[in-house]
């Protein structure tokens, strides 16, 4: 997986047909996503459950490129390997869910996944400074996390803004995950990252029998977040 700040579109396929995930995830792909965005919640962490390293085992087959895994989990550890094995690209732990977040990450470089780390909306940066030899992406939750479908909160903006200073050149992604749409997706891209993950905004109006409508609501977000960066 080499590093590239293009911008990238992650649907989460918490905003797929529960019942087909497999053909929701090969129809994404054929439809130009760059990212598979997999939202793992436990009931716990976050008021919402969703789904465990089984279903990622049977979903890799059908994922061709990267296998995004976000764990909105609490505890984390016990299950990275799980995770891992599953042959997830990228495993995302919150900073909240654990004590140790510093060794959450270590485990996650040491089972062969790039590692990620998420910010709840009111998390400040100083969590992550001293991380960032540690980590190949930062997710800035830009909702609280648990539901597809909820608003996006702008006062994340000034946060992604000052991150993006912060890692300066080092090859760390900075994702935004929550509200994201043809609207904040040039907010986003301006303040500096360059993954976007988006449930609704993708899986809108389409299925797996109209992919299409997948393909043209990927496009808009990508010429969106694009366009705000030639100005
Ligand atoms: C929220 C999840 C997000 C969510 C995004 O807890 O981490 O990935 O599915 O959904 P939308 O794009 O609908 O806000
Ligand atoms: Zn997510």
């Amino acid at each position: 997986m080499n590093f590239s700040n293009e911008i990238k579109i992650a649907p989460s396929i918490l905003a797929a047909d529960f019942a087909n995930f497999g053909a929701e995830c090969v129809a994404i792909e054929a439809q130009g996503c760059d990212w598979v965005h997999i939202d793992v919640m436990d009931g716990h962490f976050v008021p919402n459950i969703t789904f465990g390293p089984e279903t990622c085992v049977a979903l890799r087959p059908h994922i061709k490129g990267i296998m995004d895994v976000h764990l909105m989990i609490s505890p984390v550890d016990k299950y990275i390997e799980s995770f891992a094995s599953s042959g997830a690209d990228i495993i995302t732990a919150h900073v909240e869910a654990d004590p140790h977040i510093h060794r959450t990450l270590q485990a996650i470089r040491a089972s062969g996944a790039k590692a990620g780390v998420a910010l709840n909306p009111a998390t400040g940066i100083e969590e992550i400074e001293f991380l960032l030899d540690m980590v190949d992406l930062i997710c800035v939750m830009t909702v609280n996390p648990g539901f597809g479908g909820q608003k996006f909160i702008k006062s994340q903006i000034n946060k992604i803004v000052k991150i993006s200073k912060m890692i300066g050149d080092r090859p760390i992604h900075i994702q935004v995950d929550g509200g994201v749409t043809v609207e904040t997706a040039p907010l986003v891209s301006a303040a500096g990252a360059d993954v976007l993950v988006a449930g609704s905004a993708v899986f809108k109006g389409g299925s797996v029998d109209n992919p299409n409508i997948y393909g043209s609501n990927i496009r808009a977000l990508r010429n969106a977040a694009e366009l705000a960066l030639v100005k």
